[in-house]
């Protein structure tokens, strides 16, 4: 089949938005930011991803409003009053907390806290990490991009970052190399479904030069 996007996400047969399920696996930013009042956001984005390694930048997308709310997400505006905000690694044993996260919560609740998650300290920007998660990439705001709005002008949001300092847990690092199957991170699909990484779904290819 071939569909023209501007006629909606949601062409027969399908039942529920599409797109979300074409683009897959993506990686999930679970991203930390703090606000000019101090209190510790956290929130899962899978429209995510590494941009460019050196220097090494990445972005996510806060795309629509709060709930119920002509709000905008409090990630973004965290970002915009601050410029700083936290990639952490979303691994299966953190699948819960993660999800918690994505909750609509008032911007005065510490969403760290009420997920049962530790803080860590950053070095160079002021939003915590995830204590728990593997890896984290303390980032600084490079640029805020408006992106085209939906058909009901709601609008969609890039915010890419630089990383200026990179958190790697210990366990993690075995015979000089990342060990991904040790990590298991998530991976996003269509709708609500995940898949995790293990041994078993890793395999190595040479290049051809
Ligand atoms: C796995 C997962 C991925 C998500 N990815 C996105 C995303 O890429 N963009 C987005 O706007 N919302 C995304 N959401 C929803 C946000 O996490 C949710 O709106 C959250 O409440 C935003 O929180 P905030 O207001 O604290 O930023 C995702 C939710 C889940 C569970």
């Amino acid at each position: 089949m071939y569909f023209d996007p501007k006629d909606g996400m949601k062409p027969p047969p399908f039942a529920h938005t599409v797109y979300n399920a074409l683009v897959v696996p993506r990686p999930i930013g679970w991203i930390s930011t703090i606000s000019t009042a101090g209190v510790i956001n956290l929130a899962p984005y899978s429209f995510f991803n590494a941009l460019c390694g050196d220097p090494p930048c990445v972005m996510y997308c806060p795309n629509g409003y709060k709930t119920g709310t002509t709000e905008p997400k409090d990630s973004l505006t965290n970002v915009r009053e601050t410029g700083e905000f936290v990639y952490n690694m979303c691994t299966f044993d953190l699948l819960e907390p993660m999800n918690a996260s994505s909750a609509h919560v008032p911007a005065s609740v510490d969403e760290m806290a009420a997920a049962g998650l530790e803080a860590g300290e950053c070095m160079q920007v002021k939003p915590p990490r995830v204590k728990n998660s593997p890896i984290a990439l303390e980032c600084k705001v490079l640029q805020i991009l408006d992106l085209p709005p939906t058909r009901n002008d709601v609008p969609n949001t890039t915010v890419i970052g630089q990383v200026v300092g990179i958190h790697v847990d210990d366990d993690v690092i075995v015979d000089g190399k990342i060990d991904a199957a040790k990590m298991q991170p998530l991976a996003r699909l269509g709708y609500l479904d995940y898949a995790k990484i293990t041994a078993d779904t890793i395999f190595t290819v040479p290049r051809p030069d």
